[in-house]
């Protein structure tokens, strides 16, 4: 359980609050790679942390992410026209390159140094793992980018997609490193109703069933480490055998998510567009060769059918993202029946069920009226390791963590093993949990 206090500071990210100036010290997934297919193309609008932003791909293929309204009178630069190495303003011409520096301003006269007085705030970007990723904090602070081996692995060995959700980034964050919910949540009673492309490789049980469903109260153990922490969740499975997930929170809202066939796993970035939204970024990665047809259709297959939207938030502000078909404006096309028979929730797709529990708690969960139990502890560590580097930097401390990217090359692991004790298992199986790429 948090205070009111507690829980504002761990949700709010916005310019100037302590969780937001934390964030502002990480290199966080903004859009697609393929959101900006080829120079000079369509621009994107987006928002993150609160702020809104512009990004295009200049006429020489450079990326930039920009303000979104124009410092001659606002105008949305999204109706900007991309030419000529620079995003014109569709208003009055003022023209911009990727770092924000004013190219042009036709409307003064030639001999006027204005335009040199005047700038967009730009951020950094980088393009990498099929990601551009952003920069927003201090530019003496600037970090290294998190060498996650899904971001590492050549382009054919990787899924990426992304699409927009109806919450605060916590909860979507949590509901990752939640074990306990798989159990119940992404239950399919009736294996033979589950859609083909769902059916992901997992472990069985000698009858079939899967062996996370057999111990619903799975214990769990937390180790912190330089990049967040892991855990161990062990749940028994007979003679003396324990089936094991192992997982990963990396900072500042990353989840790894084992499965005994991703070599290179799979797992999800949860980044804070406002208060009351988040832009999920799913991956899955292959660090052994060129990902199959099959492995791919697999990787996409929930959410299902994402389209590319315009999409106004509550405050107004437009953004151009992608929604699943199924979401919070049609009660996620929940299935009576099929929950009384098929699966325990009635929806049919993984994404989705997750997203009708974190989203349905509201865009901010009041955290002061929870009843924890143990299988929430990997939860209350990441409450409590967010809210403490949000302290500390508040007192002048910096994150270890944004400076460190190889500290983020590590992988999950999902096993059976006859070692009942945490720390043991990990230290037996520590080549596992290593990334290879
Ligand atoms: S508002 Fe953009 S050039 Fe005038
Ligand atoms: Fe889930």
């Amino acid at each position: 359980m948090l205070s009111r206090a507690e829980n504002e500071m761990l949700c709010r990210t916005g310019p100037g609050t302590p969780m937001g100036e934390l964030f502002r010290r990480f290199w966080m997934p903004a859009l697609l790679m393929t959101d900006l297919p080829e120079p000079g193309c369509e621009p994107v609008r987006l928002k993150v942390l609160g702020e809104n932003l512009v990004a295009f791909r200049d006429t020489d293929g450079k990326v930039g992410v920009l303000e979104r309204h124009c410092p001659h009178r606002l105008a949305d630069m999204w109706f900007g026209r991309n030419e000529n190495a620079g995003l014109a303003c569709a208003y009055h011409g003022w023209k911009f390159d990727v770092d924000g520096n004013c190219m042009e301003m036709p409307t003064e006269t030639a001999e006027s140094s204005y335009k040199h007085k005047v700038r967009m705030v730009s951020y950094p970007t980088q393009e990498y793992g099929g990601v551009v990723w952003v920069y927003m904090g201090p530019s003496e602070q600037q970090p290294e980018l998190p060498q996650m081996e899904w971001c590492r692995v050549p382009d054919d060995q990787r899924v990426v997609r992304s699409w927009l959700q109806d919450s605060n980034y916590m909860q979507a964050t949590e509901g990752e490193i939640d074990s306990a919910h798989i159990s119940f949540n992404h239950r399919w009673m009736n294996m033979d109703a589950m859609p083909a492309a769902q059916r992901t490789p997992q472990r069985l049980l000698p009858d079939g069933r899967p062996m996370r469903v057999l111990d619903s109260a799975p214990r769990l153990t937390v180790k912190e480490t330089d990049y967040g922490f892991t855990y161990g969740s062990r749940r028994e499975v007979g003679e003396g055998q324990y089936y094991w997930r192992v997982t990963q929170f990396l900072l500042p809202f990353y989840s790894m998510i084992p499965g005994p066939s991703r070599s290179a796993g799979s797992g999800r970035c949860w980044v804070p567009v406002d208060d009351e939204h988040n832009m999920v970024f799913q991956y899955q990665a292959s660090a052994d060769g060129p990902m199959s047809e099959q492995q791919r259709v697999r990787a996409s297959a929930s959410p299902e059918n994402l389209t590319r939207q315009h999409h106004e938030l509550k405050d107004g502000t437009i953004i151009d993202c992608w929604r699943p078909q199924r979401q919070r404006g049609n009660d996620y096309l929940i299935d009576r029946r099929m929950q009384k028979f098929d699966n325990y929730t009635g929806i049919a797709s993984g994404r989705e069920q997750d997203m009708a529990m974190t989203d349905g708690m509201g865009p901010i969960p009041q955290r002061w009226r929870e009843h924890l139990g143990t299988t929430d502890i990997a939860i209350i560590t990441a409450r409590k390791i967010l809210l403490r580097l949000a302290r500390e930097l508040q007192g002048g401390k910096e994150p270890f963590a944004p400076h460190h990217g190889d500290t983020y090359r590590v992988r999950p692991i999902d096993i059976v093993s006859d070692e009942a004790d945490f720390v043991k298992l990990y230290d037996k199986h520590a080549d596992l949990a290593m990334a290879k790429v």
